[in-house]
């Protein structure tokens, strides 16, 4: 496994989910770990599991889509810890409508958080380690960034926008050895899809090869790979975690 100790890891959407595992692995590695997450609930929760590995934990409530949020989230992380190593863009939303009801308040709302809120808090942390010659980024996009999908307009543009902006950062940030990647997750078991009936889960999983949903562990796994030395020579690629889903 990976070693992140000493290293500063920012991770946004950390309270639940797939950014809570994302957290939690790195903290097993011994990271020190900023996250964030649109509202108080359940910060402090995470913020005490994750002190349990043993690292420090330093904690905002940020908006992703406000620039000033962004910046001063990476500048309260560079004061806490003295640098920062990584950044996992993790946070999204979903607003679902078939394209004809789906309201142009909902489409801008998603792609605020999910595409510019990716561009923001990049743009921030970047800055800080573009002068240290020195970082890694891991964007969550999804497969429906790469295959499309009925009723989710808004989230698709913003999870392909995702992989635009991956591969657009490796180009330009690779000379000052700052390297950007992605991961593409499939099917995921989060609170969202442990909803679904189980008809509407039998038939996800019959489209799904290895015939299982993600944990959220296979995520995170990918992510401290991309995020790690290990992946040293890697940059701009987009790494599918779908089970065979989308190949
Ligand atoms: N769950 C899945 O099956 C699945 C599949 C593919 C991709 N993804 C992507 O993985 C990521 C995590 O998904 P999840 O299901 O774990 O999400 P979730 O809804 O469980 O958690 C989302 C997190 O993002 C935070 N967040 C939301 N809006 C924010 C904002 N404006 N500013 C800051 N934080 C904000 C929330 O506070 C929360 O901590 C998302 O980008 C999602 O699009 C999820």
């Amino acid at each position: 496994m990976a070693n992140f100790t000493g290293k500063t890891v920012l991770v946004t959407g950390a309270t639940r989910g797939i950014g809570l595992a994302i957290a939690e692995e790195f903290a097993k590695a011994g990271a020190n770990l900023a996250i964030c997450a649109s509202h108080e609930t359940g910060l402090l929760q995470t913020a005490q599991k994750l002190a349990s590995y043993d690292v420090r934990v330093y904690t905002q409530v940020v908006n992703i889509s406000h620039a000033d949020d962004c910046e001063s989230f990476v500048a309260n992380a560079l004061k806490e810890f003295g640098q920062v190593d990584v950044l996992v863009n993790n946070a999204g939303i979903t607003k679902d409508n078939l394209t004809v009801r789906m309201s142009e308040e909902d489409f801008d709302t998603v792609i605020n958080v999910n595409l510019k809120g990716t561009f923001l808090m990049s743009k921030a942390a970047l800055k800080v380690m573009f002068k240290k010659r020195n970082g890694s980024i891991v964007n969550i996009s999804s497969v429906v960034g790469e295959m499309g999908n009925p009723g989710q307009a808004n989230y698709v543009a913003s999870k392909a926008g995702v992989i635009g902006l991956t591969k657009t950062f490796a180009k330009e940030f690779g000379s000052r050895n700052v390297r950007v990647n992605a991961v593409t997750p499939g099917f995921v078991q989060t609170a969202m899809t442990d909803q679904l009936s189980e008809e509407v889960k039998t038939r996800a999983l019959e489209a799904v090869p290895l015939k299982r949903f993600a944990q959220t562990q296979d995520i995170a796994k990918a992510v401290l790979f991309l995020a790690s030395d290990d992946a040293a020579y890697i940059t701009g690629h987009i790494l599918a975690v779908n089970g065979g889903l989308y190949i």
